[in-house]
């Protein structure tokens, strides 16, 4: 049988040609990008970054994670032509604490493409800035990749009930 067409490329590629991720900040209530996020992790992602089993986002989990924009919430996200590929977030207990708990996800189709590395980097950079001088995280013990990323110079990791807890010192990036 002969094709008379050429098989078109899947969307995603096309995207992925398309310039790299912009990161701005997430406004407060915006819900958009954190469903689009969402949609493109799958459950053993999912799993990973909310630590349990998750197959879909509660209305009070949204409140809790769109309600950014102080200092003791902020939130970026990168996007790719309009699509949000990926969130970072920073949060802690009061608007002067020195050490809030950082989270990041990236979709699936994006993995192991820096988008997640250039989220983190600008976290951080607004989080020393704002005068926190530690970032905490918790990962599940087979999360490799959050290991990388999250736990830099002078990290201390320890396992509770199972999860991996890191803290991890901010330090000025080198110029
Ligand atoms: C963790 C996550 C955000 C990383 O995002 P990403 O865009 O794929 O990461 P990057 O491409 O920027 O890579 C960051 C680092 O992790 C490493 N890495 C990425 N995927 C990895 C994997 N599967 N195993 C081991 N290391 C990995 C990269 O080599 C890189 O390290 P380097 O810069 O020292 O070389 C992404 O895997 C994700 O969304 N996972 C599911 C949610 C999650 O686990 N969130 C964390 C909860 S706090």
């Amino acid at each position: 049988m002969r094709t008379l067409t050429r098989p078109r490329p899947a969307p995603w590629s096309v995207s992925r040609r398309a310039t790299g991720p912009t990161i701005r900040e997430l406004g407060p209530g915006e819900a958009g990008p954190l469903a689009q996020v969402f949609a493109g992790m799958s459950d053993t992602s999912r799993r990973l970054r909310y630590l349990v089993g998750t197959p879909r986002l509660t209305a009070s989990m949204i409140r809790l994670l769109t309600d950014v924009g102080h200092a003791r919430h902020r939130a970026w996200v990168a996007e790719v032509d309009g699509e949000a590929v990926g969130i970072v977030r920073y949060a802690r207990p009061s608007a002067d604490a020195a050490e809030a708990e950082v989270a990041v996800e990236v979709v699936d189709g994006y993995h192991g493409r820096g988008v997640g590395r250039a989220l983190v980097a600008v976290a951080r950079e607004a989080a020393l800035a704002a005068g926190i001088t530690a970032l905490v995280w918790t990962a599940r013990p087979e999360n490799q990749a959050v290991r990388r990323l999250l736990g830099g110079q002078g990290a201390s990791v320890r396992v509770v009930d199972g999860l991996v807890e890191g803290v991890t010192p901010l330090l000025p990036l080198a110029a």
